[in-house]
């Protein structure tokens, strides 16, 4: 009827801003979010970094419609320079924090002050929790602030966690592990050692600045009552009980709309969808380290020769900086002839993983990955370098029992043999894949009308639209 159509006008489409902490690993899981909320009626501006804004630009190709009604990709310094390496965390976080947060209320106020038409204005922030500074800005500016935890949830309990980190000697005073401890957060939870506490990355410098970054993180998140994350209440129910204020929506998963998907830093290879299709049901190896993983050449090597020697297909990500001179098409061994495998420089994953060919998944334990490959069921082997990856290969292996490790050789290599040793034990592991195909039921139940990611995701859309 007229009045409550006059009444929808005023109200007008709800516009958020979506705000992504500079990572492939973290664009990821705010784009599918985004993508949902634009299918229930919401605008939304995707703000990324400069730098990482031209690498979407330029990976996504005219098929994709970048820039559609109700989804816009914009872009903000970082703060660092072009040939500064935004690998390097602590030189990041610093940057990043003395530079955007007033670009980032400039963009609101100059897109709220555009015209007088309110469909247009922001409403609302959500930030990865990684950038929770900007919920800051959301206060003072009177407009909705939600964050995004794209890690377990087990990491911002661990984050939360950090005074008695500290009481219990785990972390000094600085916020340094103390050498060769372990620790629980909960039982239930991963026994952990204190060399692999997820923000504890690089020299002591870096560990320091990071450290107290992430103090501040904390704080900046508990000013909002909507603290998204990435899981399931099954997948994580003793972090999630420690943390009752962290809301599980995931799996967070591309929606099937898009050939392509969009946000990625690289061109997806989609050649190895054809591929996999002549491929046998759960035959092929899947193998991907996620997007800043970069190898040893003499472990790019003996990985090469481990899946030349499973004698089995295999689809292999090596991505164009995987070493860091990027000459990686020299350091393959002469003895590899990878006749049994297709290698790409950036694959469309979550289809490999969905696709009934692949078998299993050699991987760094990104959490992204982590709830891909368990969405899909596949069995994994875990080969975690860093951050939170060491944490959520325990979660793989010791919790859910879903995956193996590998061991090291005597030079700290993980050897062709352990290679195909590890994949034969796990190909021919019944129970494991049992527990891969209940877990994914599981967690896909939880995305169902009447599951508990559905029930939150619906209640926080609600919110955002009052
Ligand atoms: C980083 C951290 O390592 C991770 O632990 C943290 O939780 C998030 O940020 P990254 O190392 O890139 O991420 O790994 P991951 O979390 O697995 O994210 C990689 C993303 O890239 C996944 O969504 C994956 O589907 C995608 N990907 C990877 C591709 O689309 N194609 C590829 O070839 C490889």
């Amino acid at each position: 009827n007229h009045s409550s159509s006059i009444h929808k006008k005023l109200m007008g489409i709800p516009h958020i801003l979506v705000l992504p902490f500079p990572a492939q690993g973290h664009v990821n899981p705010l784009m599918h979010l985004s993508k949902r909320l634009v299918q229930h009626g919401f605008k939304i501006t995707f703000l990324n970094t400069d730098f990482n804004h031209k690498r979407v630009v330029s990976a996504t190709n005219e098929h994709v419609n970048l820039e559609g009604p109700r989804m816009r990709l914009i872009s903000i310094p970082d703060g660092l320079g072009p040939e500064d390496d935004r690998n390097d965390l602590a030189s990041l976080c610093v940057a990043m924090l003395r530079t955007m947060p007033s670009l980032v209320e400039r963009v609101i106020e100059d897109i709220n002050g555009l015209d007088d038409d309110a469909s247009e204005k922001i409403s609302g922030i959500i930030a990865d929790v990684n950038m929770s500074w900007a919920l800051e800005i959301a206060d003072k500016l009177g407009i909705k602030g939600a964050v995004l935890c794209p890690s377990a949830a087990a990491i911002s309990a661990m984050q939360e966690s950090i005074p008695k980190l500290i009481q219990d000697g785990i972390l000094d005073s600085n916020g340094l592990p103390v050498k060769n401890r372990k620790f629980q957060i909960l039982p239930g939870m991963p026994i952990m050692d204190t060399a692999d506490i997820p923000w504890c990355i690089g020299d002591s410098t870096s560990m320091k600045i990071i450290f107290d970054y992430v103090v501040r993180l904390v704080q900046w998140s508990h000013l909002t009552d909507w603290r998204l994350c990435n899981t399931t209440s099954d997948l994580e129910p003793e972090a999630l009980s420690l943390c009752p204020k962290i809301l599980p929506i995931g799996p967070l998963m591309e929606s099937d709309d898009n050939l392509r998907s969009l946000g990625q830093f690289w061109e997806e290879d989609l050649s190895c969808l054809s591929w996999l299709d002549q491929q046998p049901p759960c035959s092929v190896i899947y193998i991907a380290f996620g997007s800043f993983t970069v190898f040893d050449p003499l472990q790019f090597k003996e990985l090469a020769l481990g899946l030349e020697l499973t004698n089995k297909s295999f689809l292999w990500v090596v991505r164009e900086d995987i070493d860091t001179k990027g000459n990686t098409k020299t350091a393959y061994p002469d003895e590899f002839q990878g006749t049994r495998g297709k290698i790409v420089k950036w694959a469309p994953q979550q289809k490999v993983l969905r696709h009934p060919a692949t078998a299993c998944f050699i991987s760094h334990c990104g959490w992204n990955s982590t709830v891909e490959g368990l969405s899909n069921g596949v069995p994994f082997l875990c080969w975690p370098y860093f951050a939170d990856q060491v944490f959520d290969k325990s979660y793989i292996c010791d919790v859910w029992k879903v995956g193996l490790g590998f061991d090291l050789d005597e030079k700290g290599l993980i050897s062709r043999w352990e290679i195909k040793k590890k994949v034969d034990q796990l190909l021919g592991d019944d129970n494991i894949r049992g527990r891969s195909q209940k877990l994914k039921g599981m967690i896909v139940n939880n995305t169902l009308e009447g599951g508990q990611s559905y029930e939150n995701f619906n209640k926080f859309v609600e919110w955002l639209k009052e």
